[in-house]
């Protein structure tokens, strides 16, 4: 795998195949073990250019597991702020000797043209452009969801029959693009739920079914539900309801939490809004399993990291 920019096209083997990597990188992920030597001498460059506390320290955590040397950028305090392009920042950052790029923009498709440039010679991992692609993030709930449903006896498996609903801002959310490709891909059923004007333009041609009603949702019984942080920031021009009825209708509160059914498991993948999309109860319950999507972001990017930087088919890599 030379770069990891999309989970669209991402084959279905090979989407098994990074799963089984990672959960072969738990046990030193968790620290159950000790950190691999399998990347001395490798370097990892983290540039930020949005704000990021999840992705940023687990991709560090990851190259650290496997004894990487990591540089990270953050834009805020950076020549950025004198008006550096990103092709200047990722080449003066290049010449200082890198090989692996992990990239959060703003702009959608910001790792995409970074990759294809030819302006550096090194492996670009997507970690999160605009509203665009979080791939990272959509194999983390990916093995989140696989471990949490098959335990032990998850590798090799995918996700046939599962059915996990989206709740939230879709229009805005790269978490949910990433997710529907990759969990449909390994045969799960994806439901969005939604304000009308959160869901995109374009919707009805993605492999998933839609609807505005998040009780009917609800009544269901889904696997999973993910609910999504509402992006304030990027809610320039869509219509967005006052915040007391968007929770009314689309938020996870006590209510609603009571009304899932025993075995339904409750994921967002942070930062969150308590008392916004999620109440607080909902969060910290005993069927969230928010946190252990972060514990197993760091096998997921240590497996990504190991497989970008050794070029290696993952089919291989997990055979
Ligand atoms: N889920 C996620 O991308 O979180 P951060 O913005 O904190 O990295």
């Amino acid at each position: 795998m030379r770069h990891l920019l999309t989970t669209v096209g991402l084959e279905h083997d090979q989407a098994v195949s990074i799963l089984d990597v990672a959960e072969d990188m738990a046990d030193v992920a968790t620290r159950a073990v000790p950190k691999l030597p399998t990347l001395r001498g490798r370097t990892v460059a983290n540039l930020f250019f949005e704000d990021s506390t999840r992705t940023r320290l687990s991709f560090e955590a990851a190259a650290k597991r496997l004894s990487a040397d990591v540089i990270t950028f953050s834009a805020k305090g950076s020549s950025v702020s004198k008006g550096e392009s990103l092709k200047d920042t990722a080449q003066t950052i290049a010449a200082m000797g890198i090989d692996a790029v992990v990239l959060r923009h703003a702009a959608s498709g910001a790792a995409e043209v970074l990759a294809g440039s030819g302006w550096i010679d090194a492996a670009v991992v997507n970690a999160g452009d605009g509203t665009h692609q979080h791939p990272t993030q959509g194999l983390l709930d990916a093995y989140t969801l696989r471990k949490t449903l098959h335990g032990d006896g998850s590798r090799g498996r995918d996700l046939d029959g599962v059915r996990v609903t989206i709740v939230g801002d879709i229009l805005h959310s790269r978490v949910a693009r990433s997710n529907v490709w990759l969990l449909t891909t390994l045969g799960a059923q994806v439901h969005l739920v939604g304000p009308r004007t959160l869901l995109p333009t374009g919707v009805d041609t993605w492999p998933v079914t839609t609807g505005t009603d998040l009780d009917a949702a609800i009544a269901e019984r889904p696997d999973a539900i993910m609910m999504l942080r509402v992006q304030q920031e990027r809610m320039h021009a869509a219509f967005f309801p006052h915040e007391r009825e968007y929770t009314s209708a689309w938020g996870l509160d006590d209510a609603r939490l009571e009304r899932l059914a025993t075995d339904t498991i409750v994921m967002h993948p942070g930062p969150m809004n308590r008392g916004l999309e999620i109440s607080a109860r909902a969060a910290d319950s005993p069927r969230s399993v928010i946190l252990d999507q972060v514990t197993n972001g760091v096998s997921i990017r240590m497996a990504v990291l190991y497989l970008v930087l050794s070029g290696s088919d993952p089919r291989e890599v997990a055979a």
